[in-house]
């Protein structure tokens, strides 16, 4: 028998939103379903690897045979992956991890008062995959960029920007794909060895069948960059 694709590999997946404190009872957050990170990791599995999922908080069940690990912020986030990054071949960065967080959590309720305003103090997050990508020895790091203008351009600054090995690009300005949706619709880009810019498109098809497509090119992308 052959032995599956993903055999012997390791896959570090984030998947969903983080959810960031602004004191015990509230939290800023975002609309990601989790549903993109979900299916990689079932696909990853399904081809024969071991993977873990870091998901921040969403209502989906963990696919068979996946180890998940959940999490709430975004430092939480990356204390998990941190913890996972040297028994990780491949990490693909697939949540919408929040930009900033309270520079100070409230420790008790924040009461609302005459004041018709409410300043709150944010500061910036970790970036999760710019911290592992940067790290050594790394894991081979996949990114996401969803953008709703000039997708390519922008997801070519993120892989240049962030030294990644490859970046799905989608447009989040078509409703019918991406953020909570069945469909989507990528490109994926990546840098060859004479580091000239390649690129891979998907037309829109169910989240599930591109996400096992799309695992079978980063495995064959990974062996390829590895074998050099
Ligand atoms: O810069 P931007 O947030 O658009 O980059 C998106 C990519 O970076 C995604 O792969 C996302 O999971 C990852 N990311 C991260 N940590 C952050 C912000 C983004 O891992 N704090």
């Amino acid at each position: 028998a052959v032995a599956p694709l993903g055999a012997g590999l390791r896959f570090l997946i984030t998947a969903g939103p983080t959810q960031e404190a602004l004191d015990p009872v509230r939290y800023l957050s975002n609309h990601s379903s989790g549903k993109m990170g979900f299916a990689l990791a079932s696909a990853a599995r399904a081809l024969g690897a071991q993977v873990t999922l870091v998901a921040g908080p969403v209502h989906l069940p963990t696919p068979a045979g996946v180890e998940r690990i959940n999490v709430l912020s975004a430092n939480e986030m990356l204390a998990a992956c941190q913890a996972h990054q040297a028994q990780s071949d491949l990490f693909i960065a697939c949540a919408a991890v929040a930009d900033y967080r309270m520079a100070t959590p409230a420790e008790q309720k924040i009461k609302k008062t005459a004041s018709e305003t409410l300043t709150l103090e944010l500061i910036k997050n970790p970036d999760i995959l710019a911290t592992l990508a940067a790290s050594s020895p790394r894991p081979f790091c996949i990114g996401f960029a969803a953008e709703t203008q000039q997708v390519l351009e922008y997801a070519q600054q993120k892989l240049i920007r962030k030294n990644l090995d490859a970046i799905v690009a989608n447009d989040v300005s078509d409703p019918s794909i991406g953020f909570g949706s069945d469909q989507n619709r990528v490109t994926l880009l990546w840098q060859d060895q004479q580091h000239q810019l390649q690129q891979q498109d998907w037309p829109a098809t169910q989240k599930a069948t591109l996400a096992h497509q799309l695992i079978a090119r980063l495995i064959t992308l990974y062996q390829e960059q590895r074998s050099i």
